[in-house]
């Protein structure tokens, strides 16, 4: 599937929170934001914007392979045998800490340090 659309959109609409999964050189590395965060921010079908506070580690490993890979989940969202929807979202990244994405996420949250920017290349459904 490509681009948040249909079920997928309805996840993101209600998940609590996503996991987020980078590549580094010591294996995986999985942070996380809460939904709401991505929700206040606007999602669009081919973008993510994630405020950062942290995410040192995370920015080092984008900054040598951009792939990213996003999960989150609702059971308030049906799935094929009953409540409960996943989301996978892939693609690539990058950290932003100047510019127009960052003004707008350091408006909302004035606690972050840059903007994690996700270009959305493939998505798929769990459950
Ligand atoms: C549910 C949840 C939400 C989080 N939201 C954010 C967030 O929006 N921004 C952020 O920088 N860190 C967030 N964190 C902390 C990150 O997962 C991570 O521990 C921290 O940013 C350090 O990242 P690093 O290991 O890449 O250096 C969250 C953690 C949890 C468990």
């Amino acid at each position: 599937m490509a681009g948040i659309t249909g079920i997928c959109k309805e996840v993101l609409e209600r998940t609590e929170w996503i996991a987020i999964a980078t590549a580094g050189t010591d294996g995986p590395h999985v942070v996380a934001t809460w939904g709401d965060y991505v929700r206040a921010l606007g999602v669009t079908q081919e973008e993510l914007l994630i405020p950062v506070g942290g995410m040192r580690k995370t920015q080092a490993n984008l900054a040598r392979d951009a792939r990213i890979e996003l999960l989150c989940g609702s059971r308030q969202v049906r799935g094929t045998h009953g409540p409960g929807k996943g989301c996978g979202i892939m693609g690539t990244a990058v950290i932003h800490t100047a510019g127009a994405k960052f003004d707008a996420v350091k408006a909302k949250f004035p606690w972050a340090r840059a903007v994690l920017v996700v270009k959305v290349e493939t998505v798929t459904e769990q459950l």
